[in-house]
């Protein structure tokens, strides 16, 4: 399936092809994640089908910003973190680097305070570089994962992988969800780390369904049951992977668009510092 325009990828760092074609993969559809075998899926999670293979041109420039088609909900970008910020924070990512389990990493994060200390200064840097952007209190927390996952989260309970997702801590109604706030990620580890996710919004993807379905199917009443039917609907969708190197964050609209985090491929624990927020642009 030919991807579509949605989720534009913002390039601030000024990347060109050949850099942004190394960052970029994409998978060959979505499915259920049923008969995975790696990882203990929760029941109807979703998730990227495998192999991945490098973006062509074509869809390179489907994600990427063109110039005149960013608005709010809609666009992902990378920054980079200044090396001083980053340095109390130089424990977790040797750790990451000597073979610490992510549970290892995890106590540590949650015995020492020097790191929770380090995070205002991120935030301040973070308010610094647009001076729209604001810097929520809610969900600020430092976390490891394990390495080789297609997938990162869990659900509440850790019993099981929740595949692709909308984030939910602010719950916006389906037609506001572009307004919600947003997300920086920062990557801690040692390794790349993968922001996965289909590179459409959610109202997008509600149309999909709805012109795919209005004779077969009821339409779905909750924007958390929107996955399930697109998938069934449009399973040659491709999803994007764009990697996130050491010291980078990511920016993006997790409440408005199906994404994860991956760590397929490393062998080192992924560790990130997720911070909430309206984060601006341009
Ligand atoms: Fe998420």
């Amino acid at each position: 399936m030919i991807i579509q325009e949605g989720i534009i990828y913002v390039n601030s760092l000024g990347e060109d092809l050949l850099e942004l074609s190394a960052r970029t993969r994409v998978s060959d559809g979505i499915v259920n994640a049923g008969a995975n075998i790696n990882q203990k899926y929760c029941e109807g999670a979703i998730i990227p089908r495998q192999p991945w293979q490098s973006a062509t041109e074509d869809t390179l420039s489907k994600i990427i910003a063109n110039g005149n088609n960013i608005s709010y909900g809609n666009w992902i970008d990378i920054i980079p973190i200044p090396e001083n910020l980053l340095h109390p924070f130089e424990p977790l990512q040797q750790s990451s680097e000597n073979g610490r389990s992510d549970d290892e990493i995890n106590s540590l994060i949650y015995q020492k305070d020097e790191f929770r200390n380090a995070i205002p200064n991120i935030v301040e840097y973070l308010e610094s570089i647009n001076t729209k952007n604001k810097c929520h209190a809610n969900g600020v927390g430092i976390r490891a994962n394990p390495p080789g996952c297609l997938t990162v989260t869990q659900g509440k309970d850790r019993s099981c992988y929740i595949g692709l997702h909308l984030d939910s801590w602010y719950r916006y109604p389906l037609k506001d969800r572009h307004l919600s706030p947003n997300r920086v990620c920062v990557n801690l580890g040692f390794q790349d780390r993968y922001l996965i996710f289909i590179n459409l919004t959610l109202t997008q993807i509600s149309e999909m369904i709805a012109s795919k379905s209005q004779h077969t199917k009821t339409q779905p009443r909750h924007e958390f049951d929107l996955l399930g039917p697109f998938a069934e609907l449009n399973s040659e969708y491709p999803v994007v992977s764009i990697s996130i190197k050491p010291g980078e964050a990511y920016v993006a609209p997790t409440e408005n668009f199906f994404h994860d985090g991956s760590t397929l491929g490393n062998d080192c624990a992924d560790v990130q510092l997720t911070i909430l927020g309206e984060f601006f642009t341009g």
